[in-house]
């Protein structure tokens, strides 16, 4: 006799589901969870998710879903299964219609940041190839040196989030860029947002946030032209003397194992490397 299993369908998400992944993302094992600066319940319901819903006979077994791309480039955000046999033959069913959803819109490249072990085969499986990683470096409390610069250090507010998000969109590369809306719930959950002034020009920022102790430098772009100027290095030790007046215990950055220009300022501002990597798998699409 031959066992024929119940097919996985595949379906857009809606409102309706929204329930049942809550319950899959707060009980499965197989969850994979990256939101720079949104809520899920926020995120999942906005203009930019993609999303959709693996179902096999009456059960949900699984949701994939990606950012709308920007200038081409996207990242899964929500990927989360029911048990882990059904990984495999979900993924596969959720990623063919989320691929031609992202090319849809404009998507070129996806890219996955890998927080746990159990996705490399899946992910590999479906064509993602390693890309880069995403390094975290630390510094405990101590004095910093700052070095006089030309450059004045003001507070950003939200009223120059438009502003600094320029700067941001000219620093980044498309693949680590974020959106206005980012921008903003980035500003609005900072501990300490400044920016950095040439004479009455901004040319650079930082945004940064305080949990418990620790102190995140979660944002630093400086614009292209005025790299390697100092810009940065003014910024960055400023953020480190703000958090050693606060008693934070140490501050943390991520960067990318490729951007030498960050792991060069971080090094020399005294921050070292825990340890803490996370691989960037990619694909083309
Ligand atoms: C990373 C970044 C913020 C650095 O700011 P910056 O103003 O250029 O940095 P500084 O001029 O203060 O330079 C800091 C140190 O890095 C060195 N550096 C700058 N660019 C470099 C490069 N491409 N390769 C190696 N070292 C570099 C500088 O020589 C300087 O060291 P020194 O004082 O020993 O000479 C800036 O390049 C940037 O905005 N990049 C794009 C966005 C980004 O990657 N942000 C950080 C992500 S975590």
């Amino acid at each position: 006799m031959i066992m024929t299993e119940t097919p996985i369908r595949v379906i857009p998400y809606t409102r309706g589901f929204r329930s049942t992944l809550n319950d899959m993302l707060f009980f499965s094992s197989q969850m994979h969870l990256h939101l720079d600066w949104s809520h899920v319940d926020t995120w999942i319901h906005s203009a930019d998710a993609v999303v959709w819903v693996a179902t096999q006979g009456e059960k949900i077994v699984g949701f994939l879903g990606a950012s709308r791309p920007i200038g081409g480039y996207t990242w899964i955000r929500v990927a989360v299964f029911k048990d882990e046999a059904v990984v495999m033959p979900a993924l596969m069913a959720l990623w063919n219609p989320l691929k031609m959803a992202l090319s849809a819109l404009g998507a070129t490249h996806v890219y996955w940041m890998l927080f746990d072990d159990w996705l490399n085969t899946p992910v590999a499986n479906v064509g993602f190839v390693p890309h880069d990683e995403v390094v975290t470096f630390v510094r405990y409390n101590a004095p910093i040196l700052i070095k006089p610069s030309r450059y004045a250090i003001h507070s950003a507010n939200m009223n120059d989030v438009d502003r600094l998000y320029q700067i941001d969109c000219q620093a980044f590369a498309p693949m680590w860029q974020m959106t206005i809306e980012d921008m903003r719930h980035a500003r609005r959950s900072a501990a300490v947002c400044t920016m950095a002034l040439d004479g009455d020009d901004v040319v650079g920022f930082q945004l940064s946030t305080a949990h418990h102790r620790n102190g995140h430098l979660a944002r630093l772009a400086v614009l292209p032209h005025m790299q390697g100027k100092g810009v940065g290095s003014a910024l960055v030790s400023d953020l480190v003397r703000y958090f050693t007046r606060r008693h934070m215990d140490y501050v943390s950055v991520n960067t990318q194992l490729s951007n030498l220009a960050s792991q060069h300022l971080y090094t020399k501002l005294g921050f070292a490397r825990n340890g803490y990597d996370m691989p960037v798998w990619g694909i083309k699409i």
